[in-house]
């Protein structure tokens, strides 16, 4: 099986005035990565940071995190170098944002970077189908992109499954509404790669909830290779 559980945190919901230990302490407590949402006022209503912050934050943590840049913006190829630059490790762009997936699929294996690509809850796992070969993790969104804290969409459960069935060793991200009430249904769909923002950094033992988390996922990618 290529693929295993990697558990990340979505730190938009942590105190953002101390966002460094908070990254610290998220590495502390067993996360896999970070899940790091950059909002631009204008593909989604909301505004978070951008690649100044990341490059302070890859100071202040080190090297070793791994940033999975989840890039809620228009025109996300004008961020792809800053990125790079800045210290990010993978570029997790929206299909709904660009008329050319292709050619940012390959500046962003230009600069360094892994290759995500999400897709919103109205678009169809179809139209992500043709890059899936290209990319090394597809994100299926299991809420509107936009606000931590929002209601996890099962509905989203059979993109999940379809993918997993098409592309079996292909890493698969949800980030929405996923903690311990909703992770079964994740990782029963084939989904490997956990965000979570609220029901991490709001718990009082973050640790716990993230290897709770990484344990069903991994139970469900052992269940799958003994069942084929
Ligand atoms: C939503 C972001 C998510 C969000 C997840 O637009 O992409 O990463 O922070 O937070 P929770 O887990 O609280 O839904
Ligand atoms: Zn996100």
């Amino acid at each position: 099986m290529a693929y295993s559980a990697k558990i990340g945190p979505s730190i938009l919901s942590s105190d953002l005035s101390c966002l460094g230990s908070e990254c610290v302490r998220m590495m502390e407590c067993g996360s896999d990565y970070l899940h790091l949402d950059v909002m631009d006022g204008h593909f989604v209503p909301n505004i978070t940071f951008g690649h100044p912050m990341v490059e302070c934050l890859r100071k202040s943590v080190g090297q070793e995190p791994f940033f999975d840049m989840h890039m809620m913006v228009s025109r996300p190829e004008q961020w792809v170098k800053p990125m790079a630059a800045a210290g990010a490790n993978q570029y997790t762009f929206h299909l709904e944002a660009t008329t050319n997936p292709g050619n940012l699929i390959k500046e962003i294996k230009e600069s360094g970077m892994k290759v995500g690509l999400a897709i919103k809850p109205g678009t169809t796992v179809e139209e992500l189908a043709p890059w899936a070969n290209q990319i090394d993790m597809a994100l299926v969104m299991t809420v509107e992109p936009g606000f931590g804290g929002q209601k996890f969409m099962e509905d989203m459960m059979p993109k999940v499954s379809w993918l997993r069935s098409q592309f079996p060793s292909l890493d698969i991200e949800v980030d929405g509404g996923v903690g311990p009430d909703t992770i079964h249904k994740c990782a029963e769909a084939g989904a490997n790669m956990i965000v979570s923002g609220s029901a991490v950094i709001g718990s009082d033992d973050p640790r716990s909830v993230i290897a709770l988390l990484r344990t069903v996922v991994a139970e469900a990618i052992q269940k799958r290779s003994l069942d084929r």
